[in-house]
């Protein structure tokens, strides 16, 4: 439970809230790379704030901000042209760093663009996806994420629209024990599951009560979700990474991982950017496109998935009783969009009860408040990193599991000590 004060403190990210502050120290997504025509530049919106979003004629992407510096008007309804993107108002053009280059109105000589200095954000185009720096000052190195460098067809990422606050959707992911009811199949609906979630581990999330740890990192959380089964158990390790996102086995089958990004748009929506990845094999994309498809159009994320809150998401009985335990359909994505959009669009923790199974929850928030008593002291943030190299070792460190292990004794404790000896081993090499 938190106060109306913290409450505040973790959902909030206008202009001038800690919350909006903590957000402006990271690369966030704000864009699908497909977002972009060739030729014609989009609005968008991130952290309460509007942008243009272009490719100039050499098909560099730049990301500036929405209104003209000259009188105002709005830069999507620009031009790509003369090395950058010109104003339809009065012409002024600038580039992808927000340099004035042209101000035709001006006679010769007496311009005055070198006076200008329009808001550019540095932006990094990777894994199908745009990330940009949002913060003043030098950007923290980018986390090369392995799942952002593989080949296409190693991932599958989907965006969608969320009418609620960006935290609810954060800490449906981070929560490993909804699995065993939000999601769950009943035995009649399995063939319709993926291979991560049917098979073996089935009757772990239907019989196994989990043991939750949680330990608080320099990053933000590592979650073991443990259930034990006659002479087995299953272990899951999830992770919260500061500020917003996810790193979770999801629908990888263990080969890989899910990562997911929620990024405010404003207090009561935000954008959800998942990604599915297999380090090994190739993703399975009919299914995860079918999945996908269900839920969203890719090409237009504004779009109503068919089950929406305004049609209580065609919640069936029928289904209830033989098909799927929450008669949501078989779109996981679905399912989550009810669990959080359904709360309202600023969920309040001052009015719930947290048990064992919402540990990961309650150190996801710490993480948060703690960053945010950081924010003018200047100290480190969690997973705020400078060098390069440094931030390449810390992504080693956040490990995701999903395996069924023989061995009921101190299974994790071995799990995460193998890992970690493979991977410095690999780091030093
Ligand atoms: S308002 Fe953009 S050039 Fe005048
Ligand atoms: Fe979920």
């Amino acid at each position: 439970m938190l106060t109306k004060e913290q409450n505040d403190l973790v959902t909030l990210t206008g202009p001038g809230t800690p919350g909006g502050k903590l957000f402006r120290n990271y690369w966030l997504p704000v864009a699908m790379e497909s977002d972009i025509p060739e030729d014609a530049p989009i609005a968008i919106k991130a952290l309460h704030q509007d942008f243009v979003l272009f490719r100039d004629e050499a098909g560099k992407v730049g990301l500036l901000d929405l209104v003209c510096p000259h009188r105002g008007a709005d830069l999507s309804y620009g031009r790509i042209e003369a090395g950058g993107l010109r104003c339809v108002y009065h012409g002024w053009v600038f580039d992808t760093n927000g340099k004035c280059l042209e101000q035709p109105a001006e006679p010769p000589g007496k311009d005055f663009c070198h006076m200008i200095k329009h808001g550019a954000y540095p932006v990094r185009v990777m894994g199908g996806m745009i990330f940009a720096y949002l913060g003043e000052g030098e950007p923290p190195a980018f986390p090369e994420w392995e799942c952002l460098q593989v080949p296409d067809n190693h991932r599958y990422v989907v965006r969608s629209r969320e009418r609620c606050n960006w935290l609810q959707g954060l800490e449906g992911d981070i929560d490993p024990y909804h699995l065993s009811y939000l999601h769950f199949a009943l035995p009649s609906a399995r063939a319709t599951l993926s291979d991560s979630n049917a098979g073996p581990v089935y009757e772990f999330f239907r019989h196994g009560t989990p043991r939750m740890e949680v330990e608080r990192t320099d990053y933000g959380v590592r979650i073991y979700a443990m259930r034990d089964l006659r002479n087995e158990a299953y272990l899951r390790i999830s992770n919260f990474i500061c500020p917003n996102i996810a790193i979770v086995a999801g629908s990888s089958d263990g080969d890989g991982y899910m990562a997911l990004w929620h990024v405010p748009i404003d207090d009561e929506h935000h954008f959800k950017y998942q990604l599915v990845f297999k380090r090994k094999g190739e993703i399975n994309l009919s299914w995860e496109r079918h999945q996908a498809e269900m839920q969203w159009d890719p090409k237009n994320p504004t779009r109503l998935p068919e089950r929406n809150k305004e049609n209580r998401w065609l919640q069936d009985r029928k289904d209830m009783k033989a098909g799927w335990f929450a008669g949501l359909g078989h779109a996981f994505g679905l399912h989550d969009n009810w669990a959080t959009e359904a709360m309202g669009p600023i969920y309040d923790r001052s009015k719930e009860h947290l048990g064992h199974g919402d540990k990961a929850i309650v150190g996801a928030r710490r993480t948060l408040l703690a960053a945010m008593e950081e924010l003018d002291t200047g100290k480190e943030l969690p997973f705020r990193i400078t060098d390069s190299q440094q931030m390449k070792q810390k992504i080693t460190e956040i490990v995701v599991a999903s395996l069924i292990s023989p061995d009921k004794d101190n299974y994790k404790e071995v799990f995460y000590a193998q890992h970690m000896a493979a991977s410095k081993a690999a780091a030093a090499e």
